[in-house]
C-alpha cells in the first residue's frame, strides 16, 4: 500500500457497514479518505482530527455529486482511488413490488456508481493516470437468490460495467484499473433495512455466519495493493457457511 499514502480515496456508503469499514481501513493506510452518505454526524465523527472530508448528501441527486466532487476537487485536488460501496436492497419483488422501491435501488447501485465513476475517472486521467475504481458488489450479482429480481438486477449491471469499463480503460491505454468485490453475507445495517427489522437481521447473520465488514475491507486493501501491472477483476466470498 507504499503508493497509496497520501493520495486520495473516495468512498461512498461511508456512513455504515462495509463502506464505513473501508474508509477505516484507508484512513489507517495513509490515504486521505473524502467520505459520503447522507447522514452527516457519523461522516463528521469518521473525519474528525484526520485529514479527510465528510461530504453529506443523496446520491440520487446528480446535482449534489456534482457537489461532491466540486469540494473533493477544492480540497484534495481530485480522486486517486473510488470504493463505489453505496447501496441497498429493498424486498420488492417483480410481481408487487412496487416502483419507487426498484427506482431507488437502480438509481443508488447503478446510476450513481456510474456518475462517481465517470467524474473519479476523469480526476486519476489527470492525476497520473493510475488510480482504481472498486465496486462493491455482491454474489447476487452471480446469482439471483429467491425474490431478489430487481436486486440481483442491479448487481448483474455491476458486473457489465466493471467489464465495460476495463475495455475502456485498456481502449486508451490507461494505468488505472477496475475490481468487482461481491460479498455473500456481511453484518451491516444491509438486512436491517431490507427486513425492516433489526433483530431478525441479527439472527440472520448468526445463522449464515456472517462476514465481517472488515473482511470486505481487508479485500478492498487486497487488489490496491497488487502491483500496478496485475489487475485483480473479480473476487467472489462468502462466509464460508453460506450454502447459497
Ligand atoms: N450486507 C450484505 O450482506 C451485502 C452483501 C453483498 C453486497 N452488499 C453491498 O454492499 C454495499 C454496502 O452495503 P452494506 O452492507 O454496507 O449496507 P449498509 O450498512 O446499509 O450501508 C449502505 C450505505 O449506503 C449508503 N446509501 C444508501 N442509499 C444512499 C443514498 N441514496 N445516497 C447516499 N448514500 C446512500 C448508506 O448511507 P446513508 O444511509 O447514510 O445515506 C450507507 O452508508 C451495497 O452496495 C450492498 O448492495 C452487501
Amino acid at each position: 500500500m507504499k503508493r497509496w499514502e497520501g493520495r486520495v480515496a473516495l468512498v461512498t456508503g461511508a456512513s455504515s457497514g462495509i463502506g464505513a469499514a473501508v474508509a477505516e481501513r484507508l484512513f489507517a493506510a495513509g490515504m486521505k479518505v473524502v467520505v459520503t452518505g447522507r447522514r452527516e454526524e457519523r461522516l463528521a465523527a469518521m473525519v474528525e482530527g484526520r485529514d479527510g472530508l465528510a461530504v453529506a448528501g443523496d446520491l440520487r441527486d446528480e446535482a449534489f455529486i456534482d457537489e461532491l466532487f466540486r469540494q473533493t476537487r477544492a480540497r484534495h485536488g481530485g480522486v486517486d482511488v473510488l470504493v463505489n460501496a453505496a447501496g441497498l436492497g429493498h424486498d420488492a419483488p417483480l410481481l408487487g413490488g412496487s416502483t419507487a422501491a426498484w427506482r431507488e435501488m437502480l438509481e443508488v447501485n447503478v446510476l450513481a456508481l456510474c456518475v462517481c465513476t465517470r467524474e473519479a475517472v476523469a480526476d486519476m486521467r489527470r492525476r497520473g493516470d493510475d488510480g482504481h475504481v472498486v465496486h462493491i458488489s455482491s454474489m447476487a450479482g452471480h446469482r439471483v437468490p429467491g425474490g431478489s429480481g430487481v436486486y440481483s438486477a442491479t448487481k448483474f449491471a455491476v458486473r457489465s460495467l466493471t467489464e465495460g469499463l476495463r475495455q475502456e480503460l485498456r481502449a486508451l491505454d490507461s494505468g488505472c484499473r477496475v475490481t468487482a468485490i461481491s460479498p455473500g453475507i456481511v453484518a451491516t445495517e444491509f438486512h436491517a433495512r431490507l427486513l425492516g427489522d433489526a433483530e431478525e437481521a441479527q439472527r440472520h447473520y448468526e445463522r449464515s455466519g456472517a462476514l465481517a465488514a472488515e473482511d470486505v475491507a481487508e479485500s478492498v486493501i487486497h487488489v490496491l495493493a497488487a502491483p500496478p501491472t496485475a489487475e485483480i477483476h473479480d473476487v467472489l466470498m462468502r462466509p464460508t457457511r453460506q450454502t447459497s
